[in-house]
Parts: C-alpha cells; sequence; structure tokens
C-alpha cells in the first residue's frame, strides 16, 4: 500500500543533492502504491550526527518542491557513505498530514527514524507502555511506537548493535510490517526488516559481487514476548560478518518494497522473508534471523531480475493505464510465450508440470482472490469446470477467510495475485496451506510473497503493472488459467476438439486485441456522452459474467461514478426496476451458448425504454437492431471471448475518467497492492 526505498551509498562519494535526487526519483517509481503523503531522512552533516526529517502531505511531487525550495540545504555536501530512507504513504493510522507522514522519529532530536509499511495491530499496547515511560507521542500513527521502542530499549541497552536493537524491537510488534531504521546513534549504518510486507535488497557495485547467496545467520536463542518487561531481558545473538563483496568495498544499496524502484539503479536483488533482519555496517550486508522454523533455509539467493526500465516508464502515453491497456497485444504473447505451441498443441506449464498428477487426484479446486484476480477466476470457472470435470469453487478471499471455510488435504487452491502480496489472499493462503491443501500462486510478480509461499505456480508473465487500476493482468491471468484448463486434458481424446479450437482461439487473440483497441474513437465518443452520468449499469452472462463485474469495477473505481455488473440471468428479479430511458446500460451480447437469453435480457431492456450499448461480435447486424449504439469486437471461441469484451470496457472507464478530470493512475481512496486485511 505504501511504499518505502532508502539508499546507502558506501565509499562511493554522493552529493547530498545525488542522494535527495535517488530518493526522490524512488518514491516516484513507488508513488502508485500510494500517494497521499511523502518523505525523506537524510544526514544533516557529513558524520551523520545529526538527521534531517522532510515530510509533505500530498503527491512526492509536493516533497519534491518542498525539498528544492529549501535554500539551508547544503546541496553540494558531498557523503563518502551515507543513508537515506524515504516513504510514500496511503494512510491507514492518522489521517493524511504532515505529522503523520514517514519517516516517524524518537524524539525531537530525530535519535532514530523508521519507515514503515504495514499495520501494528498491538500498538495501542506498545503506546501505553512507552507513555509510561515519558515518550510524549506526536502523531496519530501506528508507526511512531517503532521510533520510541527503539529509543527506550536502546537507551537501556546502549551496548546493542543497531540490528540487535531493531531485533529486539520487532519482538514486540504484532502485525504487518516492512521497516527500515536508521539512527544518528549508529552513522552509516541502515537495518531493515519485514513481516507479512515486502521488503527487498538491491545491490550494486562496480565489479561482480563474490557470491549468489547471502548466508542466514540465526540468534542462539529465542526470547519470549513480554511487552510489560519490554527491555528486561535482552540477550545478544551470534554477530558473523559477510562481505557480499569480497575485497571490493564500494557498494551502494537500495531497500524497496518494490522492485520497480530499483531496477534503474540495479537488477540484483535480495527478496527478504519474513522476520529476516537485514543490516548493512561499514559497506557489509548481513541476514538474521531470531528464531528458525522447520523450513528455514540457510541463505537467500541474489536474484537478477529481468525487468526493463523501459517497462516501467510512461513512453508516450498519458498514463500507466492508457500504456497497459494498449500494451495487451504483447502482454498476452508474454503470457504464452515458451508454454503453448500453437502448431503441436502442446500446452507446457513448467511451474507446475509436476504436479499436473497430483492436481489430477484432487477433491476440487479453489479459485481465491480478490477484485479484478477475482474476476478472473469468475471468468475461466466453466471453462476450467468443463475442461477438468473437477468441482471449481470461487471464493473472495476476505469472505473465504470471514467463513474459516472447510479445507482439506487433497484440495488444490489456486491464489491469484497481480502483486502477489494482498494480504487477504495471503492470508487466505497460509489457512489453506496450514490444512495441507495444495497451494498453487498464480501471480504477476516474481519473488512475491505469495509465489515464494506457494507450492508450484504460473507466473502470469504481464511484465510490470503500474496503474492501480488492474487491466493486462487481468487478461494475463485469463489466459493462466486456461492454458492451466489445457494441460488438465491433454491426454483425454474426447475433449481434443474443444482443445484445439481454444488453442487456435489463443493463437488469435493478440491480432484480435490490436482490433479491439482500434475502437478507441468510437469509445472516446462514447465517453462523451455518458461521463456526465451519475451510474453506469453492465449487464451479461455466461462467460461475459466476469466481464460485468470487471467491466464496472473499472468504471467505479476510475470515474467514482456508481457502476453495477449484472448477471443479466438476474435482471427480472431486481435490477430491472433500476431501468429507464435515463439509466446508462452496456450489454454485452456475443454468440455463445446463452445467447438466446441474452436476447430476452436485452428485450426486457428495451421494453422499458432503456438504450442499451451493446459489445457484440463483428457483423451481427442481427443483435445491433436491438442497440442504441454498438461496439464490434472480432470473433473467438467462446470461453475466450471475455478477454476482447472486457477492452472496450477498460477504455470506456479510462476515457470517462479523464473526461471527470480524475487521477487515471492514482484513483482516490485506492493503493496498488493491499497488504492490509
Ligand atoms: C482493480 C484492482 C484490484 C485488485 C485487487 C487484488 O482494478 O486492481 O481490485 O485486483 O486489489 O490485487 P492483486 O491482484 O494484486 O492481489
Amino acid at each position: 500500500m505504501c511504499g518505502i526505498f532508502a539508499y546507502l551509498n558506501y565509499l562511493e562519494p554522493r552529493t547530498r543533492q545525488e542522494i535527495l535526487e535517488c530518493l526522490i526519483k524512488g518514491l516516484q517509481r513507488l508513488e502508485y502504491r500510494g500517494y497521499d503523503s511523502a518523505g525523506v531522512a537524510i544526514d544533516a552533516d557529513v558524520e551523520g550526527k545529526q538527521i534531517e526529517i522532510i515530510r509533505r502531505s500530498g503527491k512526492v511531487k509536493m516533497l519534491e518542491d518542498t525539498i528544492w525550495s529549501r535554500q539551508d540545504l547544503d546541496l553540494e555536501q558531498s557523503f563518502n557513505s551515507h543513508v537515506g530512507i524515504a516513504h510514500t504513504r496511503w494512510a491507514t493510522h492518522g489521517a493524511p498530514s504532515e505529522k503523520n507522514s514517514h519517516p516517524q522519529r524518537s524524539d525531537l532530536t530525530n535519535e532514530f527514524v523508521v519507515v514503515h509499511n504495514g499495520i501494528l495491530t498491538n500498538y495501542k499496547d506498545i503506546k501505553q507502555f512507552l507513555i509510561k515511560k515519558d515518550h510524549e507521542f506526536e502523531s496519530d500513527t501506528d508507526t511512531e511506537v517503532i521510533g520510541k521502542l527503539l529509543k527506550h530499549i536502546h537507551d537501556n541497552h546502549p551496548e546493542l548493535t543497531f540490528r540487535e536493537l531493531v531485533e529486539q524491537v520487532i519482538q514486540q510488534l504484532e502485525g504487518a510490517f516492512a521497516l527500515v531504521c536508521k539512527s544518528k546513534k549508529y552513522p552509516g549504518q541502515c537495518v531493515a526488516t519485514r513481516r507479512g510486507s515486502p521488503l527487498l535488497v538491491g545491490i550494486k557495485s562496480k565489479t561482480h559481487l563474490a557470491t549468489d547467496y547471502i548466508p542466514v545467520m540465526f540468534s542462539k536463542e529465542h526470547r519470549p514476548r513480554q511487552p510489560s518487561t519490554l527491555s528486561s531481558n535482552i540477550k545478544r545473538s551470534d554477530t558473523t560478518q559477510f562481505c557480499p563483496l569480497g575485497e571490493d568495498k564500494e557498494v551502494e544499496y537500495f531497500f524497496a518494497s518494490d522492485a520497480s524502484a530499483v531496477i534503474e539503479h540495479t537488477n540484483r536483488v535480495i527478496f527478504l522473508e519474513d522476520d529476516d533482519v537485514a543490516a548493512v555496517s561499514d559497506g557489509n550486508l548481513t541476514i538474521h534471523r531470531m528464531k528458525r522454523t522447520i523450513d528455514d533455509t540457510t541463505s537467500r539467493e541474489i536474484i537478477t531480475l529481468k525487468m526493463e526500465i523501459q517497462q516501467i516508464m510512461k513512453g508516450n502515453y498519458s498514463s500507466f493505464m492508457q500504456k497497459e491497456i494498449f500494451e495487451q497485444p504483447e502482454s498476452v504473447i508474454n503470457t504464452m510465450r515458451g508454454r503453448v505451441n500453437f502448431d503441436t498443441e502442446i500446452v507446457i506449464l513448467g511451474g507446475i508440470k509436476d504436479y499436473i498428477p497430483e492436481i489430477k487426484r484432487c477433491r476440487r479446486l479453489l479459485l481465491i482472490g480478490c477484485g479484478t484476480s477475482y474476476h478472473s477466476a469468475i471468468a475461466t470457472r466453466q471453462i476450467l469446470e468443463e475442461l477438468t470435470e473437477l468441482p471449481v469453487m470461487v471464493e473472495l478471499a476476505s469472505d473465504f477467510l470471514d467463513r474459516n471455510t472447510p479445507i482439506f488435504r487433497d484440495d488444490v487452491c489456486f491464489f491469484i495475485s497481480q502483486s502477489g502480496e494482498t494480504a487477504d489472499t495471503l492470508m487466505a493462503l497460509r489457512y489453506c496451506r496450514m490444512r495441507g491443501a495444495l497451494i498453487v500462486g498464480i501471480t504477476n510478480t516474481v519473488g512475491s510473497s505469495i509465489c515464494r509461499e506457494s507450492h508450484c505456480g504460473v507466473h502470469i508473465n504481464a511484465g510490470p503493472e503500474i496503474g492501480v487500476a488492474s487491466t493486462k493482468a487481468y487478461t494475463s491471468q485469463f489466459i493462466s488459467l486456461i492454458m492451466f484448463a489445457l494441460v488438465m486434458c491433454d491426454d483425454r481424446i474426447s475433449m481434443q476438439p474443444r482443445r484445439s479450437e481454444i488453442i487456435q482461439g489463443l493463437r488469435a487473440l493478440p491480432e484480435q486485441i490490436k482490433k479491439v483497441l482500434e475502437l478507441d474513437e468510437q469509445v472516446y465518443d462514447l465517453a462523451q456522452k455518458m461521463y456526465q452520468q451519475k451510474s453506469l449499469l453492465v449487464m451479461g452472462r455466461g462467460y461475459n459474467s466476469a466481464t460485468c463485474l470487471e467491466g464496472a469495477l473499472k468504471i467505479k473505481e476510475l470515474t467514482y461514478m456508481h457502476s453495477e455488473g449484472i448477471i443479466s440471468g438476474e435482471l427480472k428479479h431486481g435490477p430491472l426496476a433500476l431501468v429507464d430511458k435515463a439509466m446508462p446500460v452496456i450489454m454485452i451480447v456475443t454468440r455463445d451458448p446463452v445467447y438466446p437469453k441474452c436476447m430476452n435480457a436485452l428485450q426486457q431492456v428495451t421494453a422499458r425504454d432503456g438504450r442499451p450499448v451493446i459489445i457484440c461480435e463483428k457483423d451481427d447486424t442481427e443483435t445491433q437492431k436491438h442497440a442504441y449504439l454498438s461496439l464490434e469486437v472480432p470473433h473467438n471461441v467462446d470461453c475466450l471471448q471475455g478477454i476482447l469484451t472486457v477492452i472496450p470496457l477498460q477504455l470506456l472507464s479510462y476515457h470517462i475518467a479523464v473526461l471527470r478530470g480524475c487521477n487515471v493512475d492514482c484513483p482516490r481512496n485506492l493503493a496498488k497492492s493491499v497488504t492490509v486485511e
């Protein structure tokens, strides 16, 4: 939800201006994760004995303007070694304001400063404890307790190293967090840690790294959590130093909640695991853990990211969302690349192929996700039922958890998530994993929590999605699930004709998507007719049920208009009462098995003076006779048609949002990656 970025240069001199530019750029890359306030903490003097915090409510641009307008900052001052931390916020505890922005601090002298993503569920208890110890709070955030706790324990145990201090603090914390801490008591050092919220370390050096792995050190003893005696039972953990760079000491480290913030500096990253404590001191990176669990690995791999900087730039597009809509002819190819052979009709999903026999024996398939990811499950449920002949349950992650849904060892649970970090989906994953189900992750983010906590999975390979509203990830999730269905029936003779028709449908998709994108001007004209309306209904059924839900979600989140996706079978059970001459209605009517029923719904709407805009197949003049306006998309096989029908709705929401003056990439109150429950 929020974004963390930190930059540490060691023996690689940087001016204050360069450091600030690096921090601001990092925040700009992360702004899509949260955008109601932002801040940085840097050294005020060369020795790092004083810390300067600069914060602003509003977008990163406001922070940037504030920074560059500061006459008192010596921008030329050079630092041999320096730690800067930065944050862009999406408010959870405390309204968006300067005092609630991060970095939060321990005291008026900025002894310890911290940036935090996530929510601390026990912060009130800790706050009470600290107030009794005479700490004065200045913000409404949960984060502030971290800075104050650092100071409190440090004052009582000055012998602790910075890393040990942070280890003591996180033992007291409950909830989700990713943290980066800086202190004038430990100049040049930086400590970062996570639990339930993503965090990675980027490493950059002029020479090759001496290793591809960083060993994990385990503390000798795990201390019980005792909030009331917060600092009374401190013991030291072991401290093996490890230098990832061999003898070469000039190094830069980047800490970020998202790879897109570091990719322009380095593609060598380590994804931290829950409860890892990564510390940099004298240019050396160490990763420690307080407790050992059964499946703990003893090292962290330094991964080489394949992401390119162009993928996270807007190029000539006016917004990331627009770019991502127009990327779909390529993104769907990338999803299928190396997996679908259109000539031999062999489909291989490397990430799950070893598990296919087990999946074929399962009791049922569960598809679990939130928002758009959930819609991709709805979109493919029918074809999965048909091709796997297994019961398929589709679940909203939050509701699934609320119900304590029964899960069995022979269930196969799919967790669908663009970010791979959505808290509800991740919690549902852990719930199913604990009950012994096989976990399959369908994500767009390599190294994400869902990725790492799944037994197997499919990377949808749509490329970074920056616009808060999901577009290309939806079509790639859709295709990934279709490919899975194809794999599941590849040995079923009776299904070969159906399989073949779908594979040839997949082959046609990229060109057909290009054709749909050519509707852009027509969709713009439609948007001009609709943008001042209060409400918009989107109706369809069968394979297009998900298109309605997804289209309506795009409209409401981007344009703030009320919009409802209505499965047309339900029309006469209530929603028909909404229909009159004035109510804008979009209906999806394609030539699939439910076409006659869709026509019934269409007639029910026109009989109430409704003036439906229809999304139908090319040259379907018969259906168009009933339309007030129509948008034609190419014909594909029924189960893939939803990929083509959703794109005009993505375009429509984009154009209406622009016409209404809404911020397309950063809709109000929303964030890209929802890492809180
Ligand atoms: C809507 C949208 C959200 C996400 C949802 C799940 O455009 O983007 O509804 O789909 O928050 O996010 P992921 O897929 O990252 O788990």
